[in-house]
């Protein structure tokens, strides 16, 4: 087989066989392919689309590009959650002490930032110290110590992943099911779980921005995951305005302690706890919602999941001490009020601007080899349905490059629509499959 014939088949919208994908996927693993080959497969399978059983084999060929793990000596039910992607999304950083402080064991493998969203693995490195990079050896020791164990994807699990997801990052191919499906579903397949959440988000920060087609999404992951053997529970959420108050890294970070901490106000705690209960519930350990959202919480209230976090740190290398001292994240050099240039109400807000913004000041990535500033952020006043004054502050921003202020001041404006009559935010769960 010649790469170029099977990118031609693509381009002539015929379906690929079941060798074929492997032929891609493994040719591209070994560094066989490059990536110019692998770019032009995958901009005509997005444009093309990708059948049903084509998807199967992409997963199936994605995850055994590695070692599938096995947690046998651990007895607790193993369970994770993963996000489709979004803007001020945290939620791991809470939910996997809480999960784990409920007798849930949660071996987590999360990416980076990607495209306009956020990344686990960046916001955790924002803590100094913190490891990602664990050996499996280590990963499995963290996990049966702590409860918890979060890492990036590892040259052994699922590394046709590892690094295709970069690729589709610098090609725009991200937001395409049959690859986010494959993406997601592979390294979540390879983790050693008996169980998994998913938070597929939708709207104007999200990948999929129509319902119909998060919904779609969040179908064919659990039906794959449920054909290998998995409790797989699926959240539609709504992601039509960041998550939180906070969108960067190392202020993300802050957000997640402070909710750890009790400060369960507001959406992002919201979805923490709904997020939190249905691990319990695909863990098994409770069988009722209620129960299960009252046992999270207790996991907060108690002080019990921070101390789950503060181990876990610990174990992987990081400063814990961040966690009552958060100035020892790393911090913005400035801090400035962008203000509010009319009266009204907020009734919309572009959230993957909000993302691409955080992103141009230092933030994210646009290249993999691209370090990131932890430190910049923006702190968001006011949410949909508030109202403002002219002259409020509707942002903080916390920057270190003085010379983008003027643009970014004039992007973050542009990216509120405030109007005279209130609008309700959409509900933040939108459905449960
Ligand atoms: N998260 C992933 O892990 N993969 C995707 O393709 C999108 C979000």
């Amino acid at each position: 087989m010649r790469p170029q014939d099977l990118i031609e088949k693509k381009r002539d919208r015929r379906e690929l066989t079941r060798d074929e994908i492997a032929f891609l996927i493994r040719g591209y693993t070994r560094d066989e392919i490059p990536d110019y080959q692998m770019s032009a497969w995958l901009m005509a399978s997005f444009l093309n689309g990708m059948s049903e059983p084509e998807t199967q084999v992409l997963v199936e060929e994605m995850l055994h590009s590695g070692v599938t793990l096995n947690h046998d000596h651990i007895a607790l039910p193993k369970v994770d959650k993963h996000s489709t992607g979004g803007v001020g999304d945290k939620t791991s950083l809470v939910i996997a002490p809480v999960a784990a402080a409920c007798e849930v064991a949660v071996p987590m493998i999360s990416g980076r930032a990607l495209s306009h969203t956020g990344g686990t693995l960046d916001k955790l490195e924002a803590i100094p110290g913190f490891r990602t990079n664990l050996s499996l050896e280590e990963f499995r020791d963290v996990l049966k110590r702590c409860g918890l164990a979060l890492i990036g994807q590892t040259k052994e699990i699922a590394p046709a992943d590892r690094k295709l997801y970069a690729l589709r990052d610098l090609t725009a191919t991200v937001p395409f099911r049959p690859f986010m499906c494959a993406s997601i579903m592979s390294k979540k397949m390879a983790e050693g779980i008996d169980g998994l959440v998913l938070d597929v988000k939708t709207g104007n920060g999200a990948f999929m921005r129509e319902f119909e087609d998060s919904r779609k999404l969040a179908e064919m992951m659990s039906s794959i995951g449920r054909t290998m053997g998995k409790r797989v529970i699926a959240l539609i959420t709504d992601m039509n305005q960041p998550l939180g108050r906070w969108v960067g890294n190392a202020v993300e970070t802050f957000e997640a302690i402070e909710t750890l901490k009790g400060n369960l106000d507001g959406d992002f705690a919201e979805l923490c706890l709904e997020l939190a209960a249905q691990m319990l519930i695909a863990g098994r350990v409770e069988s009722e919602l209620e129960s299960a959202r009252e046992k999270a919480r207790a996991a907060i209230t108690s002080g019990q999941a921070l101390e789950r976090f503060r181990s876990c740190i610990e174990a992987q290398g990081g400063e814990p001490r961040v966690l009552d001292d958060p100035k020892l994240l790393p911090q913005a050099g400035k801090q400035r009020a962008i203000i509010a240039n009319r009266a009204g109400f907020v009734t919309g807000v572009e959230t993957d601007e909000i993302g691409r913004i955080v992103m141009d000041w230092g933030g994210g990535r646009s290249r993999l080899e691209d370090k990131i500033d932890y430190s910049v952020g923006l702190r968001l006043h006011a949410k949909i349905g508030d109202h403002i004054n002219q002259g409020d502050p509707l942002v903080l921003a916390c920057f270190n490059d003085q010379s983008k202020f003027d643009e970014m001041n004039a992007r973050l404006l542009a990216a509120y629509r405030i109007e005279d009559s209130p609008k309700k935010p959409e509900p933040l769960i939108r459905m449960v499959i």
